[in-house]
């Protein structure tokens, strides 16, 4: 009886530590796709006289539609001389907000060690904050979502540092309603951070993931340049 017992364990133990590991192997050898290799997560583009601007880009794939887009309203700050910093949310490892209210008792730091770290100091430098976004299930994706989040922890009684705020959106579908969530919860967020909305720019139509070869309209692209130029 003893015996058996002792086995039984002793299989139990040998299956639990060789999932363990097969478990931590995988973690630590997970390979980027090679098809599409994740971006740098911050990209310093351009240093000017203008506005401080942070560009949060939350697809997860470089020169897609809403890369390509951002990108074109990039353009447009930059001959504006505004300085401008890119962030690859995709690239990032960032939970949403854990609601363990620490940071409120804890001098407003979020207890949470991810990337996230890296973006308080530059939220809180920048003037204007771009969200772009494709959209995902009539919304914005969960990365720019666990952002925005994670900004209670520098809430101070409900209140949080101003800023101008631009949102950039594309989709497959273009109808009339194709955007209503997000550019509702676009103008709520806004409204918390001071109400000084400067631009939206949501491009319908565009040629989805499904498609080896995304597309967005040159018409979107020439707009959202145009609406870098007059920030
Ligand atoms: C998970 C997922 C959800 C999506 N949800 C919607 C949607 O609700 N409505 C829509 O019109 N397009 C939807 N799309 C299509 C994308 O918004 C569209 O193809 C977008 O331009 C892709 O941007 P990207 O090339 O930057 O990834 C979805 C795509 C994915 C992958």
């Amino acid at each position: 009886m003893e015996r058996r017992k002792f086995i039984r364990n002793s299989l139990m133990t040998a299956g639990g530590v060789l999932l363990g590991s097969a478990v931590a192997y995988r973690f630590l050898h997970e390979e980027q796709p090679k098809e599409y290799p994740l971006p740098p997560t911050i990209e310093n583009i351009h240093k000017g006289k203008g506005k401080n601007v942070l560009v949060l880009m939350s697809a997860g794939t470089r020169h897609g539609n809403t890369d390509r887009l951002t990108d074109a309203y990039i353009r447009g700050l930059v001959k504006k001389g505004h300085t401008v910093t890119k962030i690859y949310l995709g690239s990032m490892r960032m939970a949403g907000c854990r609601g363990c209210g620490a940071c409120q008792r804890n001098g407003n730091r979020c207890v949470v060690q991810d990337d996230m770290q890296q973006l308080y100091p530059l939220f809180a430098q920048c003037d204007t904050l771009v969200m772009a976004s494709p959209l995902y299930f009539w919304t914005i994706t969960a990365r720019l979502k666990a952002f925005v989040e994670r900004l209670y922890a520098i809430s101070k009684e409900d209140k949080y540092p101003e800023k101008e705020t631009v949102l950039l959106m594309t989709a497959g579908d273009d109808k009339e309603n194709t955007f209503d969530h997000a550019q509702s919860y676009f103008h709520i967020i806004s409204s918390v951070l001071g109400g000084h909305e400067v631009g939206i720019y949501c491009a319908g139509g565009c040629t989805g993931c499904e498609k080896t070869a995304r597309n967005i309209n040159m018409k979107h692209l020439e707009n959202a340049y145009r609406m870098g130029l007059d920030l």
